[in-house]
């Protein structure tokens, strides 16, 4: 089969690539500018771009006449490449509208003009942060599976100052559940809202041209491979950098924050599997582990990992903006496909050490990501 993967030598597209290689002798054709950013100034990835059965078409997304090129006779279109944080989205905007905007433009533009070479199916890589804060019930109710959901907005500054971070309801506290697919877009950041428009802008073009569409709303994907250079995502990378250079992680709020951290391969072998679903089958789907990590555990498992046990502090230090808890609710992708991810997340992370231990420590850049958001929010 020809397959065309965007964003192909990034951290999942890499994991995909692999895999699908492994699967069978597909023709795969990865369009990826290797951004800075995220792969340094030496990027090589000749393990895979030298194969034979690989084509690695170094553009970006946006220049014209790369997607069509790269669209030749291509059956499945995984879109992964995108700008990918969402501090930085907040005012980087042009430049993260460009990629993932105008990039799914132009792909949806390209896929639309050939009627007699449409691929069969498009997977998009989405994002849990379409749902912003996701879903909460009165915590009274929370063993009653009928209680109204509340979706509350992003929290207030002055709230968070004071250390108030969880929510409330009328004097009364909510408890965070696993969000649904069903519940409601509420983007909370410009990268956010730049998902959920690939979501809206695949889901329409590929209904009106009779291509199969797919979305998977990722959760926090980690593993071997992440880019360790980039401040901007990544939280696992950006914490065993700082553990690795002897340095202290800063834990935000009350370390009570949580976030579901799923391994990448699970996340590729979602891709893969998503791209044989029936054509009557739902087209969004929750990935995730299904389970909510608070930052100081993942700390610790961290910490416990690299055996620098105790020397993160919990700072109350908070970036206004960012979610509280967030986890997926991954009923639907079992039901539907069969799907449950396997790596639970003491293995998936003790892999991910291992694996970052092989690479060169890298600078710390993440208090000067943090400084650049501050600055917008004055
Ligand atoms: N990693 C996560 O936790 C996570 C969570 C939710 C959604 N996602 C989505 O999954 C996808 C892949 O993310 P990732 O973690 O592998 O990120 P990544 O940054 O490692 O991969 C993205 C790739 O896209 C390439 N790229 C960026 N702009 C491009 C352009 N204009 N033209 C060509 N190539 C370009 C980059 O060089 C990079 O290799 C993204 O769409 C992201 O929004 C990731």
């Amino acid at each position: 089969m020809r397959i065309l993967i965007t964003g192909g030598l990034g951290f999942i597209g890499r994991t995909l690539t692999r895999q699908l290689l492994a699967e069978s002798s597909h023709e795969l054709v990865l369009v990826d500018n290797l951004t800075e950013q995220v792969h340094g100034p030496n990027p090589g990835y000749s393990e895979i771009t030298n194969l034979a059965n690989v084509r690695h078409i170094r553009e970006d997304i946006c220049e014209p006449g790369v997607l069509a090129d790269a669209l030749q006779g291509i059956e499945v279109v995984y879109h992964l490449a995108a700008e990918t944080g969402t501090g930085q989205s907040m005012y980087e905007i042009e430049r993260y509208y460009r990629t993932n905007v105008q990039g799914t433009a132009i792909l949806l533009e390209e896929i639309v003009k050939s009627p007699d070479g449409r691929p069969r199916v498009l997977l998009l890589a989405s994002s849990r942060s379409i749902y912003g804060e996701g879903a909460y019930v009165e915590a009274n109710q929370a063993s009653n599976p009928l209680a109204q959901r509340h979706y509350p907005c992003a929290r207030d500054k002055s709230d968070m100052a004071a250390g108030r971070f969880d929510f409330e309801r009328a004097g009364q506290p909510l408890l965070a559940v696993a969000t649904k697919e069903s519940d409601p877009a509420n983007p909370l950041s410009l990268y956010a809202a730049s998902k959920l428009a690939q979501e809206h802008m695949c889901q329409i073009a590929c209904q009106a041209s009779g291509v199969r569409y797919v979305a998977l709303r990722l959760q926090n994907v980690y593993g071997p491979g992440q880019s360790l250079r980039n401040p901007y995502t990544g939280i696992m990378s950006i914490f065993t950098n700082i553990l690795r250079q002897g340095g202290t992680i800063d834990i935000f709020e009350d370390g009570k924050e949580s976030r579901d951290f799923v391994y990448v391969e699970d996340v590729a072998r979602a891709f893969r599997a998503a791209a044989t679903l029936a054509p009557d089958a739902p087209s969004v789907f929750n990935v995730g582990y299904g389970v909510a990590t608070s930052v100081s555990q993942l700390v610790a498992l961290l910490e416990e990992k690299l055996k620098t046990s105790g020397k993160s502090k919990i700072s109350g230090r908070f970036r206004p903006g960012d979610i509280r808890h967030n986890w997926a609710d991954i009923t639907r992708m079992r039901d539907t496909f069969g799907f449950v991810p396997e790596v639970p997340l003491r293995q998936g992370l003790s892999e991910t050490v291992d694996w970052a231990l092989t690479q060169p420590i890298e600078e710390d850049r993440s208090e000067k990501a943090s400084r650049e958001l501050a600055a917008l929010q004055g």
